[in-house]
Order: structure tokens, then sequence, then C-alpha cells
């Protein structure tokens, strides 16, 4: 047998910064003249100045949204527009914008540039690096994507001065996770500066973010392509995804991780995965933030379904994460979805 070894590891450099300050944004998209915009429709209302002038696609960001007939109208918008292959497209928005804008800009001319300029707390802390890019696919979440790098990530804290509270939450979901998972001092300091963080103070808000992208930024150098450290970022989503599946979207992402992050604990308690401890200081963080803890399924079956089809399923059962203590994670592979199930119900 002759084998030829095509080696495609570090032939490209897709090294890119995240750029992290305050009232900035205005000024750096004036370097992106030529570029497509892809802004969600609340940013576009809210600040509809930073558009003024720019081939803009403007998007309803919604889960139901979030959908291959959505990446079409964007590759549709690219094409008209006369998009070439050194064009860039610029996503303007939450998790939903720069994941779907992610994945046209990793389809168009099988890959354009693309910028992510996240605008709410989640998708600064999370989705905005590491170049996970994808929609919702039939009944499954995030199930068609691409890894594609954005050239460059712009997170200006000005942005979180028009998010409503629930959408902070679900942000500060992500962010606890960092905590719980890597970082028992981060941990213990979302605790100690709750109010800060809830009265969003600036300098608080800017220091935690800028240490989120910092524990990402080094998960993804060490696993572009989660194929080890990466899937720790995974903790709460297992059960998180069949929450936001069974409620039709109408529990968010963060809010679904939050309580994710409990049950997968619970569970891991039981199986002997993690300690009493981090459930009980888990279980403390949630309720200061006031996360719900448990969630009533409304269909058994399709949430189990929901359970079976996640992404990091394979034929041998569920990949589950637990944060073995506060600051410490590990990932558990083929665990039967039938022991999830007798834990559930
Ligand atoms: N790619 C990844 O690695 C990754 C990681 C985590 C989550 N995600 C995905 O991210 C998505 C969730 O992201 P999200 O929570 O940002 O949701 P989102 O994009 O739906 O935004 C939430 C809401 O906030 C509004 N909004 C956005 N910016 C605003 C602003 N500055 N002021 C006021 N309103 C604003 C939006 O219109 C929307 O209604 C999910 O689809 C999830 O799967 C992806």
């Amino acid at each position: 047998m002759r084998k030829i070894h095509v080696d495609l590891e570090k032939q490209v450099d897709e090294s890119y910064d995240i750029n992290l300050s305050s009232g900035f944004i205005e000024d750096t998209l004036s370097h992106y003249e030529d570029a497509f915009f892809l802004a969600d429709s609340t940013v576009y209302a809210f600040y509809g100045e930073l558009f003024q002038g720019r081939r803009t696609f403007v998007l309803e960001a919604s889960e139901k949204a979030k959908s291959i007939e959505s990446v079409i109208s964007v590759l549709e918008f690219l094409h008209d527009g006369g998009c070439r292959r050194d064009g860039t497209l610029v996503a303007v928005g939450g998790g939903i914008t720069g994941d779907l804008g992610g994945f046209a800009a990793s389809l168009y001319m099988r890959g354009i540039n693309y910028v992510q300029v996240p605008t709410t707390l989640l998708s600064m802390v999370d989705s905005s690096v590491g170049g996970k890019t994808g929609v919702n696919f039939l009944t499954s979440k995030n199930n068609i994507g691409a890894f594609h790098q954005p050239k460059a990530v712009y997170i200006d804290t000005d942005f979180l001065k028009t998010l409503d509270d629930d959408e902070f939450l679900n942000g500060m979901a992500e962010v606890v996770k960092y905590g719980a998972i890597f970082d028992a001092d981060f941990f213990d300091m979302l605790l100690e500066k709750k109010a800060e963080v809830i009265a969003r103070n600036q300098d608080v808000l800017l220091e935690i973010i800028t240490e989120c992208c910092r524990m990402k930024a080094e998960v993804v150098k060490e696993d572009e392509k989660e194929q080890g450290v990466r899937k720790l970022l995974n903790f709460g989503h297992t059960f998180g995804h069949a929450i936001e599946t069974d409620s039709g979207f109408a529990v968010k992402h963060g809010f679904g991780v939050a309580t994710g992050m409990y049950l997968e604990n619970m569970f891991g308690l039981k199986e002997g995965y993690c300690s009493e401890d981090s459930v009980k200081r888990l279980s403390e963080i949630l309720d200061a933030y006031g996360f719900d803890k448990e969630y009533k399924i409304k269909d058994k079956d399709a949430f189990f379904a929901a359970l079976s089809a996640d992404k990091k399923a394979d034929k041998k059962g569920l990949t589950v994460v637990f944060a073995s203590e506060i600051g410490k994670a590990e990932w558990v592979s083929g665990i039967k979805a039938d022991l999830v199930k007798d834990f559930y119900c």
C-alpha cells in the first residue's frame, strides 16, 4: 500500500487579534469602507450611523432565522453586490449574526475574509472568537457549519449599554462557565463583584471580557478543531442545547447553558465525575445571578432525541463535560443516553 501524506498543518497563518476597548468602533469601521456588512436588525436600529453609506444586509436575529435559507440570502447579497474573492464581510451583532455571517463567508468563493464585531456579552466572551461558524438545520442546533477564523475581532463594550437585562444575563452564563471550568479565582471574583457586574460597571466588564477572551484564545490556540481541550468549552451545552430545542428556543442559549451546567454536574456527582463542592459552588453562583437550575421537559422524546443528536455524540454514546472541581474540568465520552434519561426522569 502506498501512502501520500498531505500535510496541511500550519500552511496558512490564521492568526488574528481580538481588540478590546470602548468607544472605538466607529473609527475602526471607517477602515472597512469597501467591505460588506451583515447587521443585526436591533443593532442596526440602535447604531444606524455605523452603516450609513455601506452595503449592509440587515438580519432579524432569531434561532429560527439562523438557517441555511438566511445563509443563501447573504450569499445572494454578496454575489449581487459584486463581492470578490478578496472581499470582506463584517458581521455586527450577537452570536447569531456572527455564526451565520462567518458561515456565509466560509462558503462564498470557498472563503472570503470576515471580521467579527460582537455586540452582545455572549458574543464578546465566546462566539466571536475561535472560528466556529454555522446555522441550525432541521431539528438540531448548529449542526451545519465550518471552521472559518475571522481576520479580526473588535469588541467595543459601549454596545453593551443598549443590551437588555435578559440578554446581559444570557452572556453571563458563558462567563460563569469559564470560571467553573478553568479558573477558580475568576469564579470567586464573579461572586465578589456581582453588584458591579449587574450594574454593568464598564471597567469590571472590560476586565471580565478580556479574561474570557484570553482563556478562549488559549484553548483555540491549543486545539482549533475541537479534538481535545476545546471540548471543555461545551460544559453545560449537551443539556443546554436539548433544553433550547425542547423549549422551541424560548429558552435562550446562555440560560440553557446555565441550567445545563448544573444538571450535567448533578449527573456527574451521581456518576462520580465531580465533587459535591463543585455542585454546591455552582449552585451558589447560579442562584446569585438568578439562573434557573431546573427545567421542565415539554416533550421527553424530542428532548432525548435532541440529546442523542448532539454533535458531540457518537455511536458509543454522549460526550459530557463536568466541572470536576471549580476551575477544573474533564470530558467523558461514551455515556449512554439511557443513563442520562434515567437520571432525568
Ligand atoms: N460560534 C461559537 O463558538 C458560539 C459560541 C456560543 C454561542 N454561539 C451561538 O450564539 C448564539 C447566541 O448569541 P447571542 O446570545 O449573542 O444571541 P443573538 O445574536 O440572538 O443576540 C441576542 C439579542 O440581542 C440583540 N442585540 C444584539 N446586540 C445588541 C445590542 N448591542 N443592544 C441591544 N440589543 C442587541 C439581538 O437583536 C437579539 O435579539 C446562539 O445561536 C449560539 O448557538 C456560538
